[in-house]
């Protein structure tokens, strides 16, 4: 039996496994071939061989997407700018700009880039929304049948539902008594309960709790979640059944926010009806646009959704790093008190002036520009896809389908159009700045992709800085160190000590 298996098995096995062991071989020389041909591709003969930029960005982005998870992509992009120049190829077939005259091309009113598959990863179960929609003529629509809901008549009416919200966030400053307070957490809760109010019908009652909200944890776990779905798109598929608890919940933070904007929706409509006497935006929404059909209640849900996510932490975040401007450069901080005096605005027993009394005032809204561009929250570059055919971008043919962008960092630290760029100047913005400076400015984006929620924003900026400078002297709190405010990007901007304590002494009347 044993000697018939070693005469007849065994050389049968290893003739099998011979062939294994060859086919391998083949397949791995087959990739490696594979391999030196796209590299030899991307380096000599792919169209961008002529673009300068780091050798490893010919053959791979895992170089950039790594940066990207350690949160200092955009840092090291800046990076690349100053070694390479005004044009540098970031990964083999993605091109980063800095020359201002390039913005109109890539996201100007009438341009034809589109936005690339990486907003997709924003989408709860493949619905998309307002800031993902890719198609432009779909995207033309679906703003139209919401602009209504974003201008300055519509957020100027909502004024009394922000200035609520702006009262209970000072009674939390003026309750801590002139102990150090943690800005960042309390402005994400401020924006999360203004944007909650206004487009959900009620505060989610963030700035009610001693500790974040639970719906914070579902904004951060989002853009993490984006991240993810956008370079490892393999890694949630497969791992989607492991049943560990925290990674459960974490894969259901996009599904959570989105549920959240439904029920909140469904609550508002037996609340108030479909046609609420609630001068709010959501109001708009549920209207639409005379010569549109208006949006199913299923996509006011998703909408609702992302619109939560997009107004809070942008907002608080340059709302934090323009008050710790404020607390850092003590002497802009006077003039500005004396500005609001000057034009005696009168924040009465609230605390809260009237948008009416300071959307006007110089240097407040120079302050409010320039921490917008030295701190604008949506640091990272916006990707678009060049169309078909191709196009020429500062000199360079980039062909069509390459994924395109610029990052508003970067432009905004041009030192021939904003001189001393690191500094924060707001008198740069005296009578509006420049046509340059405004042409070049990109906090909001440009075009038909600009943000709609830039009035909100303003107004949430403005109204807060003069209610706590009329109130308070601000300063750093103990534990600030050099590096705490330093920028770390996961899409939006983040401060690296993940904090900001400020230290508000009450003003004598
Ligand atoms: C200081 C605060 C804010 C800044 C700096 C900001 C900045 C931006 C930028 C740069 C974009 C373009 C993103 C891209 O192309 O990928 C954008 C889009 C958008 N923002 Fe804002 N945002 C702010 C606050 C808000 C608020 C308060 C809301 C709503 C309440 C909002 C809603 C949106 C929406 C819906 C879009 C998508 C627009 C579209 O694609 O048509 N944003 N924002």
């Amino acid at each position: 039996m044993a000697a018939k298996f070693v005469r007849e098995t065994l050389p049968k096995l290893a003739a099998s496994q011979v062939a294994v062991s060859r086919g391998l071989l083949a397949a791995g020389l087959l990739f490696g071939l594979w391999l030196i041909g796209k590299c030899f591709y991307n380096c000599f003969l792919h169209p961008l061989r002529k673009v300068p930029g780091p050798f490893l960005a010919k053959f791979t982005s895992k170089w950039l997407e790594y940066k990207d998870h350690s949160g200092v992509r955009t840092a090291t992009l800046h990076e690349m700018h100053k070694k390479y120049g005004p044009v540098v190829r970031i990964a083999p077939n993605e091109v980063l700009f800095s020359n201002p005259a390039v913005i109109k091309k890539i996201y100007g009113f009438n341009s034809s880039y589109m936005k690339t598959a990486f907003y997709s990863g924003f989408e709860e179960s493949g619905r998309p929304v307002l800031f993902t929609l890719r198609d432009k003529t779909i995207h033309r629509d679906r703003r139209k049948l919401m602009a209504h809901a974003f201008t300055h008549s519509t957020i100027s009416a909502a004024e009394p539902l922000v200035a609520e919200q702006v009262r209970n966030l000072i009674g939390r400053v003026a309750r801590q008594n002139g102990a150090a307070m943690n800005v960042y957490a309390w402005f994400r809760s401020l924006t999360l309960d203004i944007v909650s109010s206004l487009f959900i019908g009620k505060a989610i009652g963030a700035l009610d709790q001693d500790k974040p909200h639970e719906y914070m944890n579902n904004i951060d776990a989002y853009f993490q979640l984006a991240g993810l779905k956008w370079q490892l798109p393999w890694l949630l598929p497969l791992t989607w059944w492991i049943p560990l608890p925290s990674w459960q919940h974490f894969q259901g933070a996009q599904h959570r926010v989105y549920d959240y904007g439904r029920a909140a929706f469904n609550e508002y409509i037996e609340r108030y009806g479909r046609d609420s006497g609630r001068n709010d935006p959501l109001k708009k929404i549920i209207h639409g646009d005379k010569d549109l059909p208006p949006l199913s209640d299923e996509q006011i849900c998703c909408e609702v959704g992302s619109v939560l996510v997009a107004g809070t932490d942008t907002t608080a975040t340059v709302l934090t790093y323009t008050t710790w401007e404020l607390a850092v450069n003590s002497d802009i901080q006077s003039q500005l008190r004396e500005e609001l005096k000057t034009a005696k605005v009168n924040p009465g027993p609230s605390g809260v002036p009237r948008y009416s009394e300071i959307e006007s005032l110089p240097l407040l809204d120079g302050i409010v520009l320039e921490g917008l561009r030295l701190h604008g929250p949506a640091v990272a570059s916006l990707p678009r896809q060049v169309p078909a055919g191709g196009d020429m971008i500062d000199a360079y043919f980039i062909p069509g389908e390459t994924t395109v962008s610029m990052q508003a960092y970067t432009v905004h630290r041009n030192e021939n159009i904003f001189p001393d760029a690191d500094t924060f100047k707001p008198e740069r913005w005296a009578d509006g700045g420049t046509q340059q400076m405004r042409e070049a400015s990109l906090q909001w984006s440009k075009g038909t992709r600009m943000c709609p929620g830039l009035h909100l924003a303003t107004m949430e900026l403005k109204i807060v800085l003069a209610s706590l400078v009329l109130g308070w002297t601000i300063n750093l709190g103990e534990r600030m160190e050099e590096d705490t405010m330093d920028m770390v990007d996961h899409f939006v901007l983040m401060p690296k000590g993940n904090f900001c304590d400020l230290v508000f002494e009450p003003l004598k009347s």
